[in-house]
């Protein structure tokens, strides 16, 4: 049985869904030969550190009051996130602060210090790696074949839904001609009940009333979201150093119904469309809304899913479609990640 040492640093809604998921899959994580043990959890008010494992359900459950962690009996320290990686040394940091893309803190410092320990990282949160990626990069291993750290990010980008694993892994030998991808449930969400008649600001109120969207949805609706999700793509996965000033963005705000109306005429869709497209030796990269006619495969795309359609030289055109599992599903992600790096994949 491999036995993991992890520090969880971030404990919202994602990193306590991470410790849930530990307890609750345990079977299915001894079966596969793997029982992690954490050893550290960090949250804004401190730590929490025991070298033998933490109670997890201990630990929820001061969440659950909306303590910190510091406070926890026998295990909370005063401790900044840099004091508790010296002490736990742990074998990998689980990163699920909240997302700066200013200044990509305090996950950035965070990852800086656990590659630097040797640590390998698996994140959900996009601020480090859209502020920092090149110096991630120089830091630790993004791919495999390398023995320097190891850095996933399937949790940072659409959760659920295989986007960088898959481009990662499955292709190896071609090349990637395009991707093309719905890479923000909200948006989609918000454009289907607009092809359903409803006007823009109608489906967001809506939106915003189901919880769907965020009181401030600017992120989503202005296609920032999306934008900043393919730039993670375009550096992780296309290996083209990316800005988000590289990336033309346009979001869903000022949609013309003449455009829906157009999509429809055609048996298709209006998309925020997220695409990078190989022209010569460069990848031309933009997020803005689209038309997708009704052969395209992204069309057929559900309300609550969210798709990437890769074109590749020699494996053909692969799709990967996921019914919007939320938050668990970016919890979830981490898990596998993890998982993957326990085994070395
Ligand atoms: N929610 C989703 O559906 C989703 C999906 C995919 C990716 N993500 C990403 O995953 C990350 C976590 O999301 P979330 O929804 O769980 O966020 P959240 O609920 O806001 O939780 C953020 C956590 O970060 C902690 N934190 C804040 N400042 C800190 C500091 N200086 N040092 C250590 N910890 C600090 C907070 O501590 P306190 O508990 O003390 O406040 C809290 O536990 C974000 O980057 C988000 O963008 C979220």
């Amino acid at each position: 049985m491999q036995e993991p040492r992890i520090v969880v640093a971030g404990l919202g809604t994602i990193g306590q869904g991470f410790l849930a998921l530990l307890d609750q899959q345990r079977p299915q994580l001894e079966a596969l030969g793997v029982a992690p043990r954490v050893v550290g959890v960090l949250d804004s008010g401190g730590a929490a550190w025991a070298p033998q494992g933490l109670d997890l359900k201990a630990v929820r459950a001061v969440k659950a009051l909306g303590a910190s962690v510091r406070t926890l009996t026998g295990a909370g320290r005063e401790w900044t996130g840099s004091q508790l990686m010296d002490e736990a040394r742990a074998d990998y940091l689980i990163e699920a602060t909240h997302t700066d893309l200013r200044t990509g803190e305090p996950g950035l410092s965070l990852v800086r210090e656990a590659l630097q320990c040797g640590m390998h990282v698996v994140l959900a949160n996009k601020g480090p790696l859209v502020t920092a990626f090149a110096e991630l990069k120089r830091l630790g291993e993004f791919g495999s074949g390398s023995d320097r750290p190891r850095i996933r990010i399937s949790g940072a980008t659409c959760g659920a839904l295989p986007t960088s694993s898959v481009g990662l892994r499955d292709f190896r030998g071609g090349t990637i001609l395009s991707l093309e991808a719905v890479l923000n449930s909200t948006t989609q969400i918000i454009l289907s009940r607009m092809r359903e008649g409803l006007t823009y600001a109608d489906a967001l109120a809506e939106a915003k009333r189901v919880g769907v969207a965020e009181t401030d949805p600017s992120l989503d609706v202005e296609g920032w979201d999306t934008a900043n999700k393919l730039v993670i793509l375009a550096n992780a996965v296309l290996g083209q150093p990316t800005t988000l000033r590289d990336v033309p963005t346009e979001g869903i705000t000022r949609i013309n119904p003449a455009l829906l109306e157009a999509a429809e005429s055609q048996g298709g869709r209006v998309l925020l469309l997220a695409r990078a497209e190989k022209v010569g030796s460069q990848y031309i990269l933009s997020v803005r809304p689209t038309i997708v006619d009704g052969r395209h495969p992204l069309s057929r795309l559900g309300t609550d899913e969210m798709g990437i359609l890769y074109r590749t030289d020699i494996f053909g055109r692969t799709l990967i479609t996921n019914a919007e599992q939320g938050a668990l599903g970016a919890s979830a992600a981490m898990l596998k990640d993890l998982i993957g790096l326990v085994f070395e994949d």
